[in-house]
């Protein structure tokens, strides 16, 4: 069966282990968010905390995303062993930096698999993949956003308690959008 399958595969054994690095790194933004979340509403910051649980089902859903894709293809996606989460941070901001490295470094991941689907001439996961690119743009802004907060209000007490706030915004407008 497994032999049939892999015969009438249309995806190139190089995209399909660039898609199941995607898959992995999906499900370590996941976790991480998860991580950040906790860190966060155990510091009493709960507006963040959920903001966070929010990206963290979003991630979840991008590595399901990718997961029936290559599965829709005739592939076989792996479901990714996550280790080595950080769960210490030592301060507030120190999360939306993380967060927006975190992002950053999926865009650059997404641009990487696209440009491979422009040389293998793979348009079918190149416009596939259209739908990250947008979405990491989306993701980087709101990383940037929430970090921005820190400059604009401060760092210190009631500072933070402000950015919890505002932080609540920028996830009902993720939610919305
Ligand atoms: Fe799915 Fe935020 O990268």
């Amino acid at each position: 069966m497994q032999e049939v399958k892999r015969r009438k595969k249309s995806l190139e054994d190089s995209t399909e282990k660039l898609l199941n690095e995607q898959i992995k790194i999906e499900a370590t933004s996941a976790a991480n968010y998860l991580a950040m979340a906790s860190w966060c509403e155990q510091h009493g910051f709960a507006n963040s905390a959920q903001y966070l649980l929010q990206q963290s089902e979003e991630e979840r859903g991008h590595m399901l995303k990718f997961f029936t894709y290559v599965l829709e293809v005739g592939g076989s996606p792996q479901s990714p062993e996550v280790t080595n989460i950080k769960h210490n941070y030592e301060s507030f901001m120190e999360i939306f930096e993380t967060m927006l490295d975190q992002e950053i470094e999926v865009s650059k991941s997404i641009n990487n698999v696209v440009d491979h689907c422009n040389s293998v001439k793979d348009h079918t996961t190149g416009s596939f993949m259209q739908w990250f690119v947008d979405e990491q743009r989306e993701e980087e802004a709101n990383a940037r956003r929430a970090l921005e907060l820190f400059d604009v209000i401060g760092n210190d007490g009631p500072g933070r308690y402000l950015i919890d706030q505002e932080i609540a915004k920028i996830a009902k407008a993720a939610q919305a959008g």
